[in-house]
């Protein structure tokens, strides 16, 4: 059985610090790895990316392997080839494959028919390859996860439910604020669920903005701006927080949207950190999963 990375509850709290710990690794020394030496990964994209692409096709890269970047336009699955039949090629020619995607399910699907490990680069449902690097931005800003708080204001979206699912595991409290009709679903293992963002992050170490519209909810950008416009991340919000609080945010940003340009270039923030992060904690997730 190859093993996948689609929400990241397949790491424990072992194995999570452990990927931590080799992400800091990675990134005091990036070319200290050879673990994809000779070996290609292929990175499909039926969605735009900036810094998905670029953290993965430099990471491979810095490892020794070869990236192979496949937009969906190019593939034969955009003329009908079984999602399946995809999964066994790819198997055959490389060690790991990236999605991102809209549907979880068919990134299900193709994890389910292939065998080689299979990671997940976003679905509409979660994006846990994000939620890595914000977990190792804020070890490296507080030296610690267990016991910090995090809230999270806006859409109840992929971004949240992978900062709930993974903080969690990491022993991060996350608290999640959201308008009616936007608020997180399923499973949030046991994220504090609450409609008011100035409650949400009470006390809190971090404050985490995304996208007001996520890809594939363009058809409802006007209701979303009118109903998440309470829940902007500005320096009066972000002065509701504890002491010391730190600014996040997964990008692309929309500065006077969902996020003031104040607090996106300001002092406070640690976001164009995450953005970095990315490589260096997705290079560990590749050591793990490419064996
Ligand atoms: N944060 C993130 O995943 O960015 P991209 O959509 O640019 O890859
Ligand atoms: N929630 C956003 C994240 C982008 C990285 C989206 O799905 O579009």
């Amino acid at each position: 059985m190859a093993r996948h990375l689609l929400t990241g509850t397949e790491l424990d709290r072992d194995a999570l610090l452990a990927l931590l710990d080799r992400a800091d690794a990675l990134k005091a020394a990036p070319l200290s790895s050879r673990a994809l030496e000779g070996r290609s990964i292929a990175l499909i994209f039926e969605r735009h990316s900036t810094r998905t692409r670029l953290s993965f096709e430099a990471g491979v890269f810095e490892l020794g392997g070869r990236p192979i970047v496949l937009r969906r336009d190019e593939l034969q699955l955009a003329r009908g080839e079984s999602v399946a039949d995809t999964a066994r090629v790819l198997s055959r020619h490389v060690a790991a494959v990236g999605l991102r995607t809209g549907p979880h399910e068919l990134l299900e699907e193709l994890a389910q028919a292939s065998r080689v490990p299979v990671f997940n680069m976003l679905t509409a449902v979660h994006h846990p390859c994000q939620a890595l690097a914000d977990l190792m931005t804020l070890r490296e800003r507080f030296g610690r996860l267990e016991g910090l708080k995090l809230a999270y204001v806006g859409d109840g979206n992929n971004v949240a439910r992978s900062l709930a699912l993974v903080g969690a595991i990491a022993g991060v409290q996350v608290a999640v604020a959201s308008p009616d009709g936007y608020a997180l679903a399923g499973d949030t293992a046991g994220a504090r669920l609450t409609a008011d963002p100035v409650e949400a992050v009470a006390d809190a170490d971090a404050v985490y903005a995304d996208v007001w519209v996520s890809m594939g909810d363009e058809d409802s950008a006007d209701a979303r701006r009118a109903a998440l416009a309470p829940y902007r991340l500005d320096d009066a919000l972000l002065d509701r927080a504890a002491p010391g609080a730190i600014a996040l945010h997964c990008l692309p940003a929309h500065p006077g949207e969902e996020i003031s340009a104040d607090v996106l270039y300001g002092p406070r923030q640690c976001i164009w950190d995450q953005a970095e992060n990315r490589r260096h904690a997705q290079k560990a997730l590749l050591e793990l999963l490419v064996r």
